[in-house]
C-alpha cells in the first residue's frame, strides 16, 4: 500500500515518522482555525483505505477484548490506525452514515490521536487525518489522568471528544446522554478492533476535563469523555 501526498509517496512500511514528514512537507504554513485558541492546521494526510487487516472474529475479539496496561513501545502502524479510527467513526455509506450509531444522525464525536509525532485530528469525510500545531502532549495528558502510567506509557492515546451543542440542537436536554451513549458505542468499536489487530488497550475516564481541555486546546463546547490507551501488549 502506498500513501500518497501530492508528488511525495511512501512505501507502507512507512510508519509514524514519515507521516510526520508528510504533515510538514505539506504544511506550507499554519492556517488558522475559527477558534484563537485552537491549535492550527499543519497539514492534512488521507489514510490508507480501511482495508481488513485483523483475523479475528468479531466472538473472538469480544472474548479476548481486555484492558491492557503495559506496552511494548511500538507505536501502531498507519494501517491500523486507519483501521481503528475507522471502527470508531468511519464513514460506511453514500449517506454519511458511520460506524457507531448517532442519535438523529448528527455525529457530535471528534477524535483526537495523540503520539510522539504529536497531535492529529480525524475527519472522517474523506478518512483524513489533520496534524494539529501541537507538540507531543501526552506527558501533559498524562498529569490530566492524575499521573496514571498507563496514560504515560501508551505509545498512542486516542482522545474521544463531544461537541454537544450538534445534539442539543434537536434533542434539547437529552443531548448530554445521548453523546456520552455515542461516546460509548465509538470506543467499543475502537476497543474491538484493536483486538482483533493484536493490540492493546485501555480505557481511562478518570482525569481533569479542564486540564485535558486545555491540553489539547479543544474548541470551546467540546468536550473530552475518554482517554483511549493503545499498544502492543508487553510480552
Ligand atoms: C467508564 C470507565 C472508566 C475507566 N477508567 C479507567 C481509568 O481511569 N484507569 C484505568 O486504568 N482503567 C480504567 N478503566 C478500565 C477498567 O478498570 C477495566 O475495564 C476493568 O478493570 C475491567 O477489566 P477489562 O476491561 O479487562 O474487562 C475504565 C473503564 C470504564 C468502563
Amino acid at each position: 500500500m502506498v500513501l500518497s501526498l501530492g508528488r511525495v509517496r511512501l512505501a507502507s512500511h512507512c510508519a509514524w515518522l514519515a507521516l510526520a514528514l508528510c504533515f510538514a512537507a505539506a504544511s506550507g504554513g499554519c492556517s488558522t482555525t475559527a477558534d484563537d485558541d485552537t491549535p492550527a492546521i499543519r497539514g492534512e494526510q488521507v489514510l490508507p483505505p480501511p482495508a481488513p487487516l485483523g483475523t479475528a472474529s468479531l466472538d473472538q475479539a469480544l472474548s479476548a477484548r481486555r484492558s491492557i496496561r503495559t506496552y511494548d513501545g511500538k507505536v501502531p502502524s498507519t494501517e491500523e490506525l486507519s483501521r481503528m479510527l475507522w471502527a470508531a467513526q468511519g464513514i460506511t455509506d453514500g449517506g454519511g452514515h458511520r460506524t457507531a450509531p448517532s442519535a438523529g444522525a448528527l455525529y457530535p464525536l471528534e477524535l483526537y490521536v495523540l503520539s510522539a509525532q504529536g497531535v492529529f485530528h480525524y475527519v472522517p469525510a474523506g478518512h483524513k487525518l489533520q496534524q494539529l500545531d501541537l507538540p507531543d502532549i501526552r506527558e501533559d495528558v498524562a498529569e490530566a489522568a492524575l499521573g496514571q502510567d498507563v496514560v504515560r506509557q501508551a505509545p498512542m492515546l486516542v482522545v474521544v471528544t463531544g461537541v454537544i451543542s450538534r445534539t442539543r440542537a434537536k434533542y434539547g436536554d437529552r443531548a448530554e446522554r445521548y453523546v456520552a451513549l455515542e461516546v460509548g458505542h465509538a470506543s467499543q468499536n475502537l476497543l474491538l478492533e484493536a483486538t482483533s489487530l493484536g493490540l492493546g488497550a485501555r480505557t481511562v475516564g478518570a482525569f481533569e476535563d479542564e486540564a485535558l481541555r486545555s491540553a489539547l486546546r479543544l474548541p470551546s463546547g467540546t468536550f473530552p469523555y475518554y482517554i483511549l490507551c493503545i499498544g502492543r501488549p508487553a510480552p
